[in-house]
């Protein structure tokens, strides 16, 4: 299903809500035009509290830790042989960095530090992708559902060096477009830093069609640090080791394992079981999940409404949660019920691919008033 035409674009709804452009001699000379002979590369990105990922309409991907480390003294810049490390490997030698994670919440933080940590992971990003000399590029940017103006803007802003032209699209949106799901289907997106709930009703959503609220992994792990330092008090807990041990045992609603991990105490270490901490800390973000969706259903066209709640899908990070779809499903029961499944696709990669999918499928006439 198409869902653009030039009335939509126009009118400053849903994924065109702010967009810019690249500052080029064209832009300068107002040439509204897009040159034929030079080679077009569109690519979707997901910019994650947790993650970035990017893909490429050549076929190109990354999906890399949205962390960036600068060596903490001249000792360690001379045993990394760096001056900057990204990703993954700024998280292994995290000891010996002072560690930058540009996006809090869903949300670019504004200070000069991780703005610039934001310029440098991306440009590493797409140096990696290796984009052919000279093509012009393309670039829809996932964003919370309930992203500010100002952040988009912000957004947009620095990332408008590195491209032809940016958009910004919502993340659950790009989601549901990935999947072609695009009609009476509520996505709920479980990131590190937002939840973002978005009903898709066969247009770009509008503001009343998407929620979005803080809890979601990073809150996960951070309920489940208090409770196990509550409980056993000299135990030392990451947020490494809160996030390991969520991700590998992370579950809702009955336990199907033991949950024992190896904590920190004092010097040494203890085998404990952290079976209801790791339940009480995953099942704290399904009351506001469950609220979103039922005040999402309430306000829908009425006729509409049974093919919504029974076209519930979990995606992000926290569609891994075990039985996280039977427990949210079980909880709606309560209120007028639904049926909820979790994503069949990489719930780490789908917003990146839809964005993609988006900037493709966006009309050629609307890139070129951005030139
Ligand atoms: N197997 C797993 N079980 C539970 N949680 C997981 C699992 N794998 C990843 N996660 C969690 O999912 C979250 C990351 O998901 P995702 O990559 O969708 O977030 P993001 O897009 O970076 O964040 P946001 O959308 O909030 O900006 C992290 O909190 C991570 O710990
Ligand atoms: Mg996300």
């Amino acid at each position: 299903m198409k869902i653009f035409n030039s009335q939509v674009i126009e009118s400053k709804k849903g994924c065109e809500i702010l967009a810019s452009e690249k500052k080029s001699n064209k832009a300068e000379s107002n040439e509204k035009t897009v040159d034929k002979t030079v080679e077009k590369i569109f690519i979707g990105v997901d910019f994650g509290t947790s993650k970035i990922a990017m893909t490429t309409s050549n076929g190109k991907s990354i999906l890399e830790q949205n962390v960036v480390g600068y060596p903490k003294d001249a000792i360690s810049s001379k045993f990394l042989k760096k001056e900057v490390l990204y990703g993954e490997e700024a998280l292994k030698h995290r000891v010996a960095l002072n560690i930058h994670r540009p996006i809090e919440c869903g949300v670019l933080k504004t200070n000069k530090e991780d703005i610039a940590a934001a310029k440098g992971l991306l440009e590493y990003c797409l140096e990696t992708l290796n984009l052919p000399e000279g093509a012009e590029s393309y670039a829809i940017l996932g964003v919370p559902a309930k992203a500010s103006v100002l952040s988009k803007k912000i957004l947009t802003e620095i990332t408008k060096d590195f491209f032809t032209g940016v958009m910004v699209a919502s993340d659950p949106f790009c989601v549901a477009y990935q999947l072609g799901l695009l009609e009476n289907v509520m996505i709920v997106d479980i990131g590190a830093g937002t939840t973002d709930l978005c009903r898709v009703r066969g247009t770009l959503p509008e503001p009343e069609d998407m929620t979005s609220f803080g809890k979601s992994g990073d809150y996960i792990d951070a309920a489940l640090i208090k409770s196990i330092t509550s409980d056993y008090t000299s135990a030392m807990v990451t947020k490494e080791m809160a996030k390991r041990w969520k991700e590998e045992l992370g579950f809702v609603g009955k336990p199907s394992k033991n949950c024992e991990v190896d904590v920190p105490v004092d010097s040494s270490t203890i085998r404990l079981s952290i079976v209801q901490e790791m339940k009480d800390a995953c099942e704290s973000i399904i009351p506001p999940i469950v609220e979103g969706i039922t005040s999402l259903i309430a306000t829908y066209d009425p006729d509409f409404r049974d093919d919504l709640r029974n076209n519930i899908i979990v995606s992000g990070g926290g569609s891994k949660i075990h039985d996280i779809d039977e427990y949210i499903e079980n909880e709606l029961s309560i209120v007028g019920g639904g049926k909820v499944s979790v994503i069949k696709e990489d719930p780490f990669t789908a917003g990146s691919k839809g964005a993609l999918k988006l900037a493709m499928d966006m009309p050629e006439d609307y890139w070129k008033k951005l030139i």
